[in-house]
């Protein structure tokens, strides 16, 4: 027979991960420090309308980076064929509600970075780097998914 102390032990449920194929990293903005690392970009477009440690990276990196704006809608403004190649289009997946939007964004962007903090639940599309950070929806202290290639 177990005695039982001050505590329990930890209880960790025995499932599977829902995002069982990513990478698993420690907080979101890792995860986007990851892809402009791994992809060398040398610019970022990315919305006003996002978390403000996005620009953690950004600034450690040092690498430049533009603000685009979103309309009534959650879409960009924006004319992606000024993006080059060695940079980057961030869009959010605003409140998990912009799936459609994710897909039409990806139709016209080749170079992007899907923001699903706030859609743990939305599959990224293929080939497309997208993170998640987990503890925006579950009681952890950290965590984050990432696919990339
Ligand atoms: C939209 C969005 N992206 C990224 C992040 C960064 O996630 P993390 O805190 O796991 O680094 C946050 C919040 O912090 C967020 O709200």
């Amino acid at each position: 027979m177990n005695s039982i102390g001050g505590y329990f032990e930890l209880e960790l449920p025995h499932g599977e991960e829902y995002h069982k194929n990513a990478i698993r990293l420690n907080t979101g903005r890792n995860a986007f420090e990851y892809i402009l690392r791994a992809k060398a970009y040398q610019k970022v477009y990315l919305p006003y309308y996002t978390c403000d440690v996005m620009l953690e990276p950004i600034q450690k990196l040092n690498i430049q980076f533009e603000f685009y704006s979103i309309d009534e809608f959650f879409q960009p403004i924006f004319d992606f064929s000024i993006i080059k190649d060695d940079e980057v289009f961030v869009y959010n997946n605003y409140l998990g509600i912009c799936d459609n939007q994710v897909k039409e964004v990806a139709a016209k962007c080749k170079n992007l970075i899907i923001d699903n903090s706030q859609a743990f639940y939305s599959m990224p599309l293929p080939g497309v780097n997208t993170f998640y950070s987990p503890r925006k929806f579950f009681g952890i202290p950290d965590g984050a998914y990432l696919y990339t290639e």
